[in-house]
């Protein structure tokens, strides 16, 4: 059910590779919720993906840009307010990338290469991003700028890796430029910590069949679902919740505030027994 919750709003989405991609299902609400947009990714997203498919359903033109590349931002925002005809009302970041989690490369044997990577395409994007907008005034007053994290970001979770400083840089970010970008132009900066998600991102976090099994144990709702962060970011960009900013606000069934389940220790009690030859 459609609200027109972003009615004659201007956005840039990043990330959507394909059906799964939580930047799809962003993109497929933001347009029954009223908004036109641009969509973007790295043009080897763009050939390997399905976003064409996505830009017919939404009446969408899709600008190839790689979001660590400042001067590839800079054309991509340029290029939406001219297509879209005017000044940007929303962004959303969805942009994730380990080159040592695909190499299977462990925390306590990074390549410092790859780690430089991993920050700058998983976190210094959503700086470059901000950056250029600021310099080109190109977002609008009460405007909405949101990136998607993880709870690795303030606790361990086995084999996140250096996404999990990736993800405690981009929230930094979001809370230093929230303070000038709210305070010079009313506009409002936050992250959404969401639960694990089947996605072809989610996929190369090590075990991550189990880990979802275990974070919907720990849920007191359950996981989130891509559509149900899709939900979420609709809000974040409504005019409904103009005062919120510099947040990182945990999407993830009630998760980050438990420590143990009784479906948990159900499933642990079953092991343990096992073990046991119960
Ligand atoms: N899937 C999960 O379990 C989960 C949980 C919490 C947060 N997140 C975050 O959600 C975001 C979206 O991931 P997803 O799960 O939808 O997976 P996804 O693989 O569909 O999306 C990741 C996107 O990042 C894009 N990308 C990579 N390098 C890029 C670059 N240099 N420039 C521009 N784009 C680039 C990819 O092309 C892809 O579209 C990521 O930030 C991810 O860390 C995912």
């Amino acid at each position: 059910m459609a609200y027109n919750l972003l009615k004659g709003k201007r956005g840039i989405i990043f990330g959507a590779l394909n059906d799964m991609s939580i930047a799809w299902q962003v993109a497929e609400k933001a347009h029954e919720e009223g908004a036109s947009f641009v969509l973007t990714n790295t043009p080897v997203a763009l050939r390997m993906g399905e976003i064409d498919e996505l830009a017919r359903k939404t009446g969408s033109q899709v600008i190839p840009a790689d979001a660590t590349d400042v001067a590839q931002l800079e054309g991509l925002v340029k290029q939406s307010m001219e297509i879209l005809g005017g000044k940007i009302d929303f962004i959303l970041h969805s942009i994730g990338m380990s080159p040592n989690v695909r190499k299977g490369l462990t925390y306590d044997n990074l390549n410092y290469d790859y780690y430089q990577k991993t920050l700058d395409i998983s976190a210094l994007s959503f700086h470059k991003i901000l950056l250029v907008c600021r310099k080109l005034d190109a977002i609008s007053e009460w405007g909405s700028v949101v990136a998607l994290s993880y709870v690795a970001a303030q606790r361990t979770l086995y084999g996140y890796n250096d996404m999990a400083d990736a993800k405690a840089l981009l929230e930094s970010i979001a809370r230093s430029f929230g303070y000038i970008y709210g305070r010079d132009k009313k506009i409002r900066i936050n992250t959404i910590s969401q639960s694990p998600t089947m996605t072809t991102a989610g996929s190369g976090v090590k075990g991550i069949d189990r880990l979802l099994d275990f974070s919907d144990r720990m849920s007191p709702l359950g996981n989130a679902t891509a559509e149900d962060c899709a939900n979420y970011c609709i809000t974040l960009f409504s005019d409904l919740t103009k005062k919120v900013t510099m947040q990182n606000l945990f999407h993830d069934g009630g998760f980050s505030s438990m420590g143990m389940s009784l479906r948990a220790m159900d499933q642990y009690d079953k092991s343990f027994r096992e073990c046991q030859g119960d």
